[in-house]
């Protein structure tokens, strides 16, 4: 289903569509790469991609969808999932909030009272559900969450070794902010080994196709629509889609749930997925970001994607 941009013959109205927007954002300079983890500074800014999947398995793409690239934050709402199904809900709920912060994505602060983080999208509450994963369960801990990640991608992930040791090397805060759970009981061990493990998780590698894919199996109540295996319970999937809706975008939530009207998760890898929920997924990769950690050309495309595909939810 792909073409190569700037193709005069789309194969469909939908790519079409993808062209147009791959055109008009093309040339966008505004945005920088993170470089806070040292070796994501050395992504290629012009790098740029956009695909849908639908439910039933079809998908189209334009551009760099099968460069590889680092989750990062996309992971926190997958592995949120994973946490659900290993602890139940009522634990979950007790340890993790589920109210937008309005703070930055690695901020230093605890709801008052519980001290417990306010969701699971914002560092402190990835790092706490990382922390809360089955210690008893078969295989190691990113064994385990390799291989559910790998569920929504329909194909083996593995991990950027590089990228995971220069945050390893360089994640200070999100060591204070493990230590603070540690600190207030939400995490009950030393938080070192959860720390390594959502690290890791971060640096698994993806592309834009596999995050349309990922989104395409939260739309389709956790199926994957290619390999119809499951990749996550579809009560989890509930809960994944309402966090992802308030809290996904971090301090930009409102103003996208305001606009573009869709469940969605971005990363500092620059990649950004987003759910129709019973319809598609989409995902978009070009590694500048705006001053909230979301790609400047993801959040435009997917607020052109769902005017012009009119795929506001309400
Ligand atoms: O913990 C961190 O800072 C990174 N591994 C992930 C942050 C991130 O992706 C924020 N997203 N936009």
């Amino acid at each position: 289903m792909s073409t190569a941009p700037g193709s005069p013959h789309p194969a469909s109205p939908v790519e079409a569509v993808l062209h147009a927007l791959f055109e008009r954002h093309r040339s966008t300079l505004e945005g920088q790469v993170a470089d806070y983890i040292p070796e994501l500074s050395n992504a290629d800014p012009r790098a740029f991609g956009i695909c849908i999947a639908t439910r039933d398995g079809h998908v189209y793409e334009v551009g760099d969808t099968r460069q590889p690239f680092t989750i990062q934050s996309i992971s926190k709402a997958l592995v949120y999932g994973l946490a659900l199904q290993d602890r139940g809900e009522e634990e979950i709920l007790r340890r993790i909030g589920v109210e937008p912060s309005g703070d930055a994505f690695n901020a230093i602060s605890l709801r008052p009272g519980s001290g417990a983080p306010f969701n699971p999208m914002i560092n402190a509450g990835a790092i706490a559900a990382c922390g809360l994963l089955d210690k008893d369960a078969a295989g190691s801990r990113i064994a385990r969450v390799l291989e559910f990640l790998s569920g929504f991608a329909g194909r083996a992930l593995d991990i950027d070794e590089a990228v995971y040791r220069s945050e390893s090397e360089t994640g200070h805060r999100n060591r204070a902010i493990g230590w603070m759970l540690r600190n207030v009981g939400i995490l009950d061990e030393d938080p070192t080994d959860t720390l390594e493990t959502y690290f890791r998780q971060c640096a698994v590698r993806v592309t834009c196709r596999d995050l349309a894919l990922m989104a395409a199996t939260l739309a389709n109540h956790g199926l994957h629509p290619v390999t119809g295996q499951v990749a996550v319970q579809p009560g989890a999937v509930r809960n994944i889609l309402s966090v992802m809706s308030t809290c996904g975008m971090y301090d930009a939530s409102g103003e996208w749930i305001y606009r573009v009207g869709l469940p969605a998760k971005s990363g500092v890898g620059g990649g950004v997925m987003a759910v129709l929920p019973g319809q598609l997924g989409i995902g978009v990769f070009s590694p500048p970001l705006d001053a909230q950690g979301n790609s400047v050309r993801g959040v435009r495309v997917c607020t052109d994607l769902s005017r012009e595909l009119s795929l506001h939810l309400f």
